[in-house]
C-alpha cells in the first residue's frame, strides 16, 4: 500500500465534496448535509485542516431544532435533484423546528465523540474554546434523545423511521416494515437509482414504506409525543443507544475539562447501564437484538449492530468474549471464508436477509468497521481490530472510496467518492502510526 498516495487521494475526496462549511457525502447521490456523516467527516478534516473540521461541526449544530433535535438531512443550499427535497418534509415554520431547512428525523449522535477526539488530537487553546462553544448544543441534543425519544421510561432512545438508524435498509427493520401497508402515498419519484444500480439499493416496496413513514411524520407535524402515539414503526435501536451512551461518556469527559456539572450526564449513563442488557441482550444466542416497541418483542436479526455495545463499553468482558468468539470469528456469520474475503459483512452471512451487494443487507462499510474496531480495541481484541483496519484500507485501495463494498471480492458499491470512507481512511492511517 502506498500510504502517501492514499492520504492525498482521501484528502482530494473531501476537497471535492466540500460545500464551504459542510461536506456532501457524495456529489451525485447525496448532495446535502447528513448528520452522522458530518460528524465522521469532521474527524477526517481534523487530520489536515482543523478550522475546516470546526466549521463542519458548527454547520451541523447550526441546524439544531428549537427542541434540541439535530436533524438527519440538512439542506443549507436548498433543493437539488435529490429526493426527498426539503419541502417534502414539511418542517418549515413548526414551533419546534430549526431555522435551516431539514428533514424531521435524526441520526446516531456521534458528534460528542468526534469533538472529544478532535480536541484530544489538538489540545490547543483554540480547540478548548471550540469545545466550550459547542458543548451546550450537544448536551441539548443528548437531553432530547433521552427524553423526547424515551418510549418506556428507560431512557433508551427509539427511532420512528429506518433512516434514523443510519442503517437504512438493514434486514433488522423487515419484521416491523412488513406489518406496514402504505396508504394514500404522496406522489414521488425516486432519484437514488439514477446514480446507483437498483440491485444495490432498497427494493421498491421498502422504499414506499420509507416514504409512507415520512408522510405519517409530517401529518404528526413531527411532534415527538404524537409520533410516539401514532407511528407504526417505533424501535429501540441497539446501535443508536450504544452510540449515545459512548457520546454521553465523551461529553462527560469534556464537561469535567470545562468545569461543567456532570450530574445529568451521570444519571443518563447510570440509567442506560441499568436498562441496556434487560432490553437488548439475548443470552441464549449471545447477541444484542433491537426491540420493537409496537410488537413488544425483540427483533432477532443478527447484524453488525450487535457489536456496537463494545464501542460504548456496555458489554461485560464475558459478553464481549461471546460476541467475538461465537460471532465475529465465526466464518458462517462474519469471519472471512470461501464465500467472503473482507470484513465485516453488515448482516451475518447466514441470515435469510443477507445480500452481499444490497444497501445494508451485507456489504462492508468503512464507518461500521471503524466503530467496531474501536470497540474491539477497548476490550483488548487487537488482532480483530487490526483485521478491520487492514481490510478497510485494502478495500479503498482496491476499489476507491466507495460507499460500501461486496464482502466476497471487495467490489465497490453504492455512491462514489464517498466522504466518510475518505475521512476514516485518514483516521485509520493515523491510528496505524500511533500503533507504531
Ligand atoms: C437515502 O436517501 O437513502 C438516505 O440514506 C436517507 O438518509
Amino acid at each position: 500500500m502506498n500510504e502517501h498516495n492514499l492520504i492525498s487521494r482521501a484528502q482530494q475526496v473531501l476537497r471535492l465534496n466540500d460545500a464551504g462549511d459542510f461536506t456532501k457525502p457524495s456529489l451525485g447521490q447525496y448532495p446535502h448535509q447528513w448528520n452522522w456523516d458530518s460528524a465522521l467527516i469532521a474527524l477526517g478534516w481534523a487530520h489536515f485542516d482543523l478550522p475546516r473540521a470546526f466549521a463542519e461541526v458548527r454547520s451541523l449544530l447550526a441546524a439544531q431544532w428549537r427542541d434540541g433535535m439535530v436533524p438527519h438531512i440538512i439542506y443549507p443550499t436548498g433543493a437539488s435533484a435529490y429526493f426527498p427535497p426539503p419541502e417534502f418534509w414539511q418542517t418549515d415554520n413548526l414551533a419546534h423546528s430549526g431555522s435551516i431547512q431539514s428533514s424531521g428525523l435524526t441520526q446516531p449522535p456521534l458528534i460528542a465523540t468526534m469533538v472529544r477526539m478532535i480536541h484530544a488530537y489538538t489540545r490547543s487553546d483554540e480547540s478548548r474554546a471550540f469545545v466550550r462553544e459547542v458543548f451546550p448544543q450537544i448536551l441539548g441534543w443528548h437531553r432530547w434523545l433521552h427524553t423526547a425519544r424515551d418510549a418506556d421510561g428507560t431512557g433508551l432512545p427509539c427511532i420512528f423511521h429506518p433512516w434514523e438508524s443510519g442503517a437504512d435498509n438493514s434486514p433488522r427493520w423487515s419484521p416491523a416494515l412488513d406489518r406496514i401497508t402504505p396508504t394514500d402515498l404522496p406522489p414521488f419519484k425516486r432519484r437514488d437509482t439514477q446514480f446507483v444500480s437498483p440491485d444495490e439499493r432498497p427494493l421498491a416496496p421498502d422504499y414506499e414504506r420509507f416514504v409512507h413513514l415520512i408522510d405519517l411524520g409530517r401529518r404528526a407535524r413531527w411532534e415527538p409525543r404524537t409520533l410516539l402515539e401514532q407511528m407504526p414503526f417505533v424501535i429501540q435501536d441497539v446501535m443508536l443507544g450504544a452510540i449515545l451512551h459512548r457520546a454521553d461518556e465523551d461529553l462527560r469527559a469534556l464537561a469535567l475539562e470545562l468545569g461543567e456539572p456532570t450530574q445529568e450526564l451521570d444519571a443518563w449513563l447510570a440509567r442506560t447501564r441499568e436498562n441496556f442488557d434487560a432490553r437488548f441482550w439475548d443470552d441464549a444466542r449471545g447477541l444484542y437484538f433491537d426491540y420493537d416497541i409496537r410488537a413488544h418483542a425483540p427483533i432477532r436479526v443478527n447484524a453488525c449492530h450487535t457489536f456496537a455495545p463494545m464501542f460504548a463499553g456496555l458489554a461485560s468482558p464475558a459478553q464481549a468474549a461471546r460476541l467475538v468468539r461465537e460471532h465475529f470469528d465465526n466464518p458462517d456469520e462474519y469471519a472471512p471464508s470461501d464465500n467472503s474475503r473482507f470484513s465485516l459483512p453488515s448482516t451475518a452471512k447466514h441470515e435469510p436477509g443477507y445480500a452481499p451487494r444490497r444497501y445494508w443487507c451485507g456489504p462492508v462499510w468503512i464507518q461500521i468497521n471503524w466503530i467496531i474496531a474501536q470497540g474491539l480495541l477497548r476490550y483488548g481484541y487487537g488482532a480483530q481490530a487490526e483485521q478491520l483496519r487492514r481490510d478497510s484500507l485494502a478495500l479503498v485501495e482496491q476499489s476507491g472510496f466507495r460507499e460500501y463494498f461486496d464482502p466476497r471480492d471487495g467490489t465497490g458499491c453504492g455512491a462514489v467518492e464517498f466522504s466518510w470512507s475518505a475521512a476514516l481512511t485518514l483516521e485509520f492511517l493515523n491510528q496505524g502510526k500511533s500503533n507504531g
